[in-house]
């Protein structure tokens, strides 16, 4: 008899070897430097490992592609999105909530917006936001991009995604940032159902949520009056006539929380690799001259190859999470519990000489001569739940630094490398991506 990981006679758990020093122990030094501890314990116990820490209790990493692979092929039956209060945040209607038929509609529904030609209207926006950003930057000194590309993402996002523009555009660039902010942090620290009132964290995200609430209804009610409505591009204009299987329309909650939930995972992870790109970029000047050439004679490839490398040695997310539906999961030797969640490492993979010849080296080339392997290349996760904004991304980092680089001359740096530091939603440059520039001529 073939036992499938579906199976409900559940056979005994065997989990990954880890660490037997307590889980106070564990949390600490993990929070120290999460991936130093890691690359510590992967090394100590080989690519999958449980750690116990606090608050999360116990997790499996798993950094082999295979194994990984087999987690992200499961049916949504066997794992899934964890359990957490993205749903409290995001809105129960997110794709973040969402599992299941109820699930699988959404995300049928909301993936053409983020693919093929659609995005090439967007490009426009992404350059003329880029442009204008550009335009506020010193020259005479060097200064931190990553307000800069945090600024020009969000206001993509609030154009093209959220169809957002005048008294409306303004007010949630003004509010965003901070609630988004706030909202992250309710998320990763598990809270009673209840709060302490107006002033307490979820007191005011939930200030925040209502304003964005009547925000969203606003931009609602003019898509409907807008007798153009079936001539935009923006995402909230799309789902706005976009119908279920059934024939029925995306409900006004359901496109609020949606539309937050792209702004949540879509600003900053976007923007923390522009940074990223713009960190590495001055730090290899051959590279750098290539790029202009390339980019001058009309040739994305270089850039293209560029980005994949940055978001291999840099990612902006290092890992993402499943959880155990079923009574147990298999994943190659392991038999996984109910409920036990499971870290598939990005980060982890992407450092492995096992996966990446001379992992640690920075070298674009490689993605040049030979596209990844998207089992052993996932910077956007995989799978059923892999990243819907993963096209929308790659076109505007594309965009953002093709204007900057036809634009300004960035000045070779010898500065030492920024530090990874985790900013909660992805891990950014520690400095801010310091760069000088000059106006080309
Ligand atoms: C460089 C930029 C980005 C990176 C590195 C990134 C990375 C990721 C990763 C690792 C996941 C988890 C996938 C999984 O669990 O298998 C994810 C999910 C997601 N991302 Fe992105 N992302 C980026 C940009 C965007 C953008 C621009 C949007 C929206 C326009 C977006 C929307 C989402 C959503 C909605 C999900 C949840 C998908 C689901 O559960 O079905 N992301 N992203």
């Amino acid at each position: 008899m073939t036992i499938t990981s579906h199976e409900t006679s559940a056979p005994a758990v065997k989990l990954p070897p880890g660490p037997p020093v307590p889980r106070a122990l564990q949390g600490v030094v993990a929070l120290a430097n999460r991936r130093v501890a890691l690359e510590r314990l992967r090394r100590r116990y080989g690519s999958a490992f449980s750690v116990n820490v606090p608050i999360f209790g116990r997790l499996v990493v798993l950094s082999d592609p295979g194994e990984i692979r087999e987690l992200f092929m499961a049916g949504t039956d066997v794992a899934d999105t964890i359990d957490s209060s993205l749903g409290r945040v995001m809105g129960p209607n997110s794709l973040f909530a969402l599992t299941g038929d109820r699930y699988r509609a959404h995300r049928k529904l909301l993936t053409p917006p983020f693919h093929g030609r659609q995005l090439t209207a967007y490009e426009a926006i992404v350059e003329q936001e880029a442009l204008n950003e550009f335009a506020s930057w010193p020259h005479d000194r060097t200064f931190a991009t990553m307000p800069s590309m945090t600024r020009i993402t969000l206001n993509v996002m609030l154009r093209a995604v959220v169809g957002a523009d005048g008294k409306e555009l303004e007010r949630l660039r003004e509010m965003l940032p901070p609630a988004i902010r706030l909202g992250s942090n309710l998320v990763l620290i598990p809270m009673p159902q209840w709060d302490w009132g107006r002033w307490s964290p979820w007191g005011r995200f939930r200030r925040y949520r209502r304003e964005y609430d009547a925000i969203v209804d606003v931009l609602i009610d003019k898509a409907h009056a807008d007798p153009d409505l079936d001539k935009r591009d923006d995402v909230l204009a799309l789902m706005i006539q976009s119908r279920y299987d059934d024939g029925s329309p995306m409900t006004r909650a359901e496109i609020a929380d949606e539309l937050i939930t792209f702004l949540a995972a879509g600003h900053e992870t976007t923007a923390t690799t522009l940074a990223w790109i713009v960190e590495r970029i001055q730090r290899h000047p051959a590279l750098l001259d290539r790029l202009v050439a390339d980019l001058d004679a009309g040739s994305d490839e270089l850039l293209n190859a560029t980005i994949l490398e940055v978001m291999r040695t840099r990612p902006a997310i290092d890992s993402t999470f499943r959880e155990v539906k079923s009574p147990t999961m298999r994943i190659g030797p392991w038999t996984l519990p109910k409920d036990q969640t499971i870290i598939a490492s990005i980060g982890l993979m992407n450092s492995d000489e096992a996966v990446f010849t001379d992992a640690g080296r920075f070298d674009p080339d490689r993605f040049l001569t030979q596209p990844p392997d998207p089992v052993a290349f996932i910077p956007y996760g995989g799978g059923i739940r892999r990243c819907i904004g993963a096209a929308f991304a790659n076109m505007e980092m594309r965009i953002v630094i093709r204007t900057l680089l036809r634009n300004y001359v960035i000045s070779p740096s010898t500065a030492r490398d920024e530090r990874w530091q985790s900013n909660r939603v992805s891990i950014t440059p520690s400095r801010g991506a310091r760069v000088r520039v000059q106006p080309r001529r």
